[in-house]
């Protein structure tokens, strides 16, 4: 981790040579896509250089623009942006990873990605259709490919050189040490849910033995309310140190080593979200020291994404 006076510029580096991850990240999670231009404009205007894509979101085209623009405008060079895309569940046999991954970099407008994770452990029925389900509207699991099929496909990638590095999302630690343990090339990151709610220290302790970089999503609760935003000892640290419940929890994330992933919509909120200060011993203990324990979003179970608005009226639990 390089470790930096300013908060905002903490850079975590990757297994294998792979580069450095911008701690703070943007997350591009936005079903509008009008809006997911300005957002991502806005981000990199505020100083976010690590932005977070999928090919479920259904929005990398704009997310690309976005970023092609925004970089001209403010003589931003490739090199300096982190860029994170995922495969989706339906892509899972090994025959469609790569093409799959052109997909995405095609929509991105990217020559190469800093990473490319497997968005779930759950491999759906293979084909275009991102939400597979039988008449009894349950989705259709792919059972004749397994998470290390889908794996080997991804060092691949890694080998043909247009992916730096290559992780894993929504997985759990049972899920991840056989991975782990198989692996030719090792994940260098893992996507999950954390936040002081659901710390996933286990989770995070397993990673950093193994320089893997836990990459935590929902950091404020996906905004949820009532929620973290509004915790009382969030709030009574804000308070204190003169900053805002959103800023205290994402400089918690970054001081306890995790990167993060947030998704302001407004330029306010962008600036807001990327001034984040280094918080004091005492205020960190004292989240450490939180109770309460939720877990905002259920897609670590199935695989059906529990924040993306739902297309289906059949589908359950999104
Ligand atoms: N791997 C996965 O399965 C997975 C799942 C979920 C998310 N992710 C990734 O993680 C990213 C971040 O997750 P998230 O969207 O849940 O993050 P989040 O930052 O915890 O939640 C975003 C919500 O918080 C609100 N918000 C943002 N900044 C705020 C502030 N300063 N004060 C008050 N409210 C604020 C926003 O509300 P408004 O709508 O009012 O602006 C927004 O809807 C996503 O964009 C995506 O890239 C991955």
């Amino acid at each position: 981790m390089f470790e930096s006076a300013d908060l905002r510029m903490t850079r975590i580096s990757l297994n294998h040579g792979a580069g450095h991850l911008p701690a703070l990240g943007f997350g591009t999670l936005i079903p509008d896509p009008a809006v997911t231009i300005t957002a991502t404009r806005d981000a990199l205007k505020a100083g976010f250089r690590h932005f977070d894509c999928a090919e479920r979101y259904g929005n990398e085209r704009e997310v690309g623009r976005a970023l092609q623009a925004g970089s001209a405008a403010g003589d931003i060079a490739r090199e300096e942006i982190f860029v994170t895309t995922k495969l989706w569940n339906s892509n899972h046999r090994p025959e469609r990873v790569e093409p799959a991954f052109e997909a995405s970099l095609e929509r991105l407008g990217l020559k190469y990605l800093d990473l490319y994770l497997i968005h779930t452990p759950f491999a759906f029925q293979p084909g275009d259709d991102q939400d597979p389900r039988g008449k009894d509207g349950n989705v259709l699991y792919d059972h004749n490919v397994t998470l290390l099929d889908t794996w080997k496909a991804m060092e691949t990638l890694v080998d043909h050189g247009k992916c730096r590095a290559i992780g894993l999302s929504d997985i759990t630690l049972d899920t991840l040490k056989p991975i782990y343990e198989s692996a030719r090339i090792k994940p260098a990151v893992v996507q999950v849910e954390s936040h002081p709610y659901l710390p996933e220290i286990e989770l995070l302790e397993f990673c950093k033995e193994r320089s893997i970089v836990l990459l935590a999503f929902a950091p404020l609760g996906h905004g949820m309310k009532p929620g973290l935003l509004e915790d009382p000892v969030i709030a009574a640290i804000a308070a204190r140190v003169g900053k805002t419940p959103a800023q205290v929890l994402l400089a918690w994330a970054v001081q306890r080593g995790t990167a993060v992933l947030t998704t302001p919509r407004t330029t306010a909120r962008a600036r807001e979200n990327f001034d984040i200060s280094r918080l004091p011993a005492d205020a960190l203990d004292e989240i450490n020291r939180i109770q309460t324990r939720q877990r905002l979003n259920p897609v670590v179970n199935t695989g059906v994404p529990g924040f993306i608005p739902q297309a289906k009226s059949t589908a359950e639990g999104k």
